[in-house]
């Protein structure tokens, strides 16, 4: 069985002690039948020699930006296009740093950046370089583009240190290039999902609205697509870029972002509804800016339509994942909401004092008819993942109870 026969990968090698294992990753990836273009930083070459991955790779290693003879063959625009997937093991502290802030100074830096091929890293470091404040940063920012992270494992170090920073085992990063091109478990599938605030217009310059940034809705996005589902993501105003391979629809207010959800939904599966959207809006937002003519304003809000109940309330509706933002009783008004909108499941989070809205981890109290688990405080786009699974879980339970 060759489960990447013919398959276009570019090995990118950096300078840290891990490179030794990328000729066993490179033996792998070969072994399941992908064809391997390894390109190495000048430090690595201090860690490895070209000559070994040139024999199990069977091409000459790319070392070298301006290269006339590799250039005449490949250049590296080619070669940015010619890759299917880019891995980057072990990606040291300074690649990540060099990635994230987009720079282009060497062979694989400029490739990470021309190719439009998924991101793979698979970083491997000092475990205080990996806990650095900067390190994380990095990371994060490059996961919010859709970079995918492998890893690292934790355990003792080369340098005598004990944590995270270990390059995954070349087995684990196969394993999971594997599973990228198998078929994800929502493939074929369409997934329909809001993120972000709305924004409910007072005046042509004032909104009310909240503390969203879109960044759990994003994650979800990003988990969704590694799960093959092809995915409309309406967004309420955010500054996040468009995850790799999804369709995004921008909007404003509550009305808006109904009115885009309803547009979208034929043919959707499933429907997360992970916006924060304003209950309440302007009974008439002023078409002039409001002057200060009395030291006080009285504000005339009403209901907007709780776009999630009605989808939920569609005869052909998909499965239905709301999102529920508790500041307490976490539990017991998440559970109410699931009845009271006829969820399939509800995903709670505690809000307010640093929690849930803006920052970078949650966690979630996932509940359904019948079941429950809790996923722990971890960085948003883990937690989206393991949510996802969940959700595939059971969607696939009660798609095949309704089959019997
Ligand atoms: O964006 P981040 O900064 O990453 O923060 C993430 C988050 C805290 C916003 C997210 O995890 C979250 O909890 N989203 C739902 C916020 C919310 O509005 O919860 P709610 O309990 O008020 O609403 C319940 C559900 O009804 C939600 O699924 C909501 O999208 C939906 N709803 C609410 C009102 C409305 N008019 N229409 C709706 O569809």
């Amino acid at each position: 069985m060759q489960p990447l026969r013919g398959r276009r990968l570019l090995l990118g090698i950096t300078g840290g002690i891990a490179a030794y294992k990328a000729a066993e990753l490179a033996r792998l990836l070969v072994k399941d039948g992908a064809e391997v273009q390894v390109v190495m930083t000048r430090a690595a070459e201090a860690f490895i020699g070209t000559m070994t991955l040139q024999a199990i790779t069977g091409r000459p290693v790319r070392e070298a930006l301006f290269d006339a003879q590799h250039e005449a063959a490949m250049g590296h625009i080619e070669l940015a296009r010619w890759a299917e997937l880019v891995i980057v093991a072990p990606a040291t502290a300074d690649f990540l740093a060099h990635a994230a802030a987009g720079m282009a100074h060497d062979l694989l830096s400029t490739l990470c950046l021309a190719t439009t091929a998924p991101l793979v890293v698979a970083p491997a470091m000092n475990q205080a370089m990996w806990r650095h404040a900067a390190t994380q940063a990095n990371v994060a920012l490059l996961q919010s583009r859709g970079v995918s992270l492998l890893g690292p494992d934790e355990g003792a170090q080369a340098c005598g240190d004990v944590g995270p920073g270990r390059m995954l085992e070349p087995v684990e990063i196969q394993r999971a290039v594997r599973a990228r091109f198998a078929d994800g478990r929502l493939s074929g599938r369409k997934v329909l999902l809001t993120a972000g605030p709305t924004r409910e217009a007072l005046d042509p310059v004032r909104f009310l609205g909240n503390r969203s940034s879109g960044k759990m809705g994003f994650a979800l996005a990003t988990a969704l697509v590694a799960e093959g589902a092809s995915v409309t993501l309406v967004a309420g105003p955010v500054s996040l870029p468009t995850p790799a391979g999804v369709e995004r629809i921008d909007v404003e207010s509550a009305l808006q972002m109904r009115e885009a959800v309803f547009t979208s939904v034929p043919g959707t599966a499933i429907f997360i509804a992970c916006a924060a959207v304003a209950d309440f809006r302007p009974a008439a937002a002023a078409e002039q800016k409001i002057k200060k003519t009395s030291e006080t304003l009285a504000l005339e809000l009403i209901r907007n339509p709780d776009i999630l109940s009605e989808v939920a309330a569609l005869p052909q509706r998909p499965f239905c994942v709301g999102f529920a933002a508790e500041t307490d009783d976490v539990e017991a008004y998440a559970q109410a909401k699931l009845r009271a909108k006829r969820l399939d499941m509800i995903a709670a989070n505690r809000v307010g004092a640093s929690r849930g809205f803006e920052v970078d981890d949650n966690a979630l109290l996932v509940i359904w008819e019948g079941g429950q688990q809790s996923l722990p405080t971890q960085p948003k786009s883990r937690l989206a993942a393991q949510l996802v699974n969940l959700i595939v879980d059971r969607f696939d339970a009660q798609t095949a109870a309704e089959n019997t």
